[in-house]
C-alpha cells in the first residue's frame, strides 16, 4: 500500500544545508520505484534566520513542524563569539526548545568504529554501543536561577529534575533496545553522591529489569564510565542515562569512532505523539561552510535511524550497508561534499 511520510526538513545554517541536500539525495535514491513517498517541507531556521527576521522559534514554527511525521535536520548556529547573535540563545530558542516540545525523551546516540575508519584508540576490539540519553528533564530543564547577580554574593541554582515518569519510560526504551540487540544495559549515573536522583534511576532499572530477564543489567559510576570508554569501549551494547552524563559521555563516544563528521543521531518521541528529529551530531562548522568540504556521512547515517523509526527497516539497512561500503573503500580524501553523496546514493541505485 502506497505510504506518504510528512518529512520536515531544517537545513540550518553553515554545512547544515550541504549535508542536508546528500541526506535527501540519498533518501531519495534509496525510496525510488517504491511505494513510499516523502512530502518534503523546508523550514527555514537558525542564526541566519535569525539575524534576518529576529525569530528563532515563533508558535506557528512550531505548530507547521508539529504537523509532519518526522523531522530531519543538518545543523543550526552561527559563528561562534558573532555579536549579533549574542541574545539569539539558538542552543536553547531552537534545539532544546524543539526537543523539549516535541517531547523527545529519548535521546539516541549510535557508536560504531567502522572498518577503515581511523579511530584514536590503538586497539579498540568490536566496538558498537548506543547511548540512550535521558532528553527532558535532568540539569536541562532550566529549573533554577540567579540572584544577588554580579556581585559576591551571587547565588545561582540549577536543578536536576528527575521523575519517576521521566526515567521510567526512557529505562524502557533502553532495555527494549538491549533486548533487540547483545542484550546488555549499562546504568551510568553517579549514585553513590547524587544519592536522590541515583536512588531514583537504580531502583527504576532494577524494576524494568526484571520484565526484561534476558537483558543483564551492569552499572558504572560516569567518571568510571569514561575509563571503560577509552580503555574497553567494546564492552559497551546499551548505555542508559541521564542528560548530562550523556551529553558529555556521547562526545567522548563520537571521539573515539574516529570523527565528528560520521556519528549520528535521533531525538525520539517513542510514543508517536510527536514528530522524532533525525541529525547529524556536529554543528554547522562555519570554518569550512560553503566550500563542499562537510563530510555529509553522518547526515546520511541519521536518514538510516529516520527510516529504522520508521519501520523502513530494509530501506535503513540498504542505506547503512551502502555508507559501510563507501567508508571502507575511502581512499580519496579530496571528495566533495555532493561526490560523496553521490557515490552513496548511486551505490543504493544500483540493481542489488
Ligand atoms: P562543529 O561541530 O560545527 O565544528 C567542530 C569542528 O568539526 C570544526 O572544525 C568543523 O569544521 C568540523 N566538522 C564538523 N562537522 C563536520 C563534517 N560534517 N565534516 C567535516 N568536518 C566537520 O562545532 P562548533 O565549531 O563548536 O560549532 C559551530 C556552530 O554550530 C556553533 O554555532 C554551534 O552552536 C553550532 N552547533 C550546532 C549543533 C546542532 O545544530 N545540533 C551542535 C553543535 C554545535
Ligand atoms: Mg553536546
Amino acid at each position: 500500500m502506497a505510504r506518504t511520510i510528512k518529512l520536515a526538513l531544517i537545513p540550518g545554517d553553515g554545512i547544515g544545508p550541504e549535508v542536508v541536500t546528500e541526506a535527501v539525495k540519498v533518501l531519495d535514491a534509496v525510496t525510488a520505484g517504491s511505494d513510499i513517498e516523502f512530502a518534503k517541507t523546508h523550514f527555514s531556521l537558525g542564526a541566519t534566520r535569525y539575524l534576518e527576521t529576529g525569530d528563532v522559534l515563533t508558535d506557528d514554527d512550531l505548530a507547521a513542524i508539529s504537523a509532519h511525521d518526522v523531522i530531519l535536520l543538518g545543523a543550526v548556529g552561527g559563528v561562534p563569539g558573532d555579536p549579533r547573535l549574542a541574545n539569539a540563545n539558538i542552543e536553547r530558542g531552537l534545539l532544546l526548545k524543539l526537543r523539549f516540545s516535541l517531547d523527545h525523551y529519548v535521546n539516541l546516540r549510535p557508536t560504531t568504529i567502522y572498518p577503515g575508519v581511523p579511530s584514536p584508540l590503538a586497539s579498540h576490539g568490536d566496538v558498537d554501543f548506543v547511548v540512550v540519553r535521558e532528553g527532558t528533564e535532568g540539569p536541562y530543564v532550566g529549573n533554577g536561577g540567579a540572584i544577588r547577580g554580579g556581585t559576591p554574593h551571587e547565588i545561582a541554582n540549577e536543578v536536576s529534575v528527575n521523575t519517576a515518569f521521566g526515567v521510567e519510560r526512557v529505562v524502557r526504551f533502553a532495555f527494549a533496545a538491549a533486548s533487540a540487540r547483545r542484550k546488555k544495559l549499562t546504568l551510568v549515573h553517579k549514585t553513590n553522591v547524587l544519592t536522590f536522583a541515583g536512588g531514583l534511576w537504580k531502583r527504576l532499572v532494577d524494576e524494568v529489569g526484571a520484565t526484561f530477564p534476558e537483558v543483564d543489567v551492569d552499572y558504572l559510576h560516569v567518571d568510571a564510565a569514561t575509563i571503560f570508554l577509552v580503555t574497553d569501549p567494546a564492552r559497551f551494547d546499551v548505555i542508559v542515562t541521564d542528560n548530562l552524563f550523556g551529553d558529555i559521555l556521547t562526545d567522548l563516544a563520537g571521539a573515539i569512532s574516529g570523527g565528528i563528521g560520521l556519528a549520528a543521531s535521533g531525538n525520539i518521541n517513542p510514543d508517536g505523539t510527536y514528530p522524532s528529529m533525525f541529525e547529524p551530531v556536529h554543528g554547522s562548522a562555519p570554518d569550512i561552510a560553503g566550500q563542499q568540504k562537510a563530510d555529509p556521512t553522518a547526515a546520511i547515517l541519521s536518514v538510516a535511524m529516520l527510516l529504522d523509526h520508521l519501520q523502513l527497516t530494509d530501506a535503513a539497512t540498504r542505506v547503512r550497508d551502502a555508507v559501510v561500503a563507501d567508508i571502507a573503500t575511502r581512499t580519496d580524501s579530496s571528495r566533495t561534499t555532493s561526490q560523496i553523496g553521490d557515490a552513496i546514493a548511486s551505490a543504493l541505485a544500483a540493481p542489488a
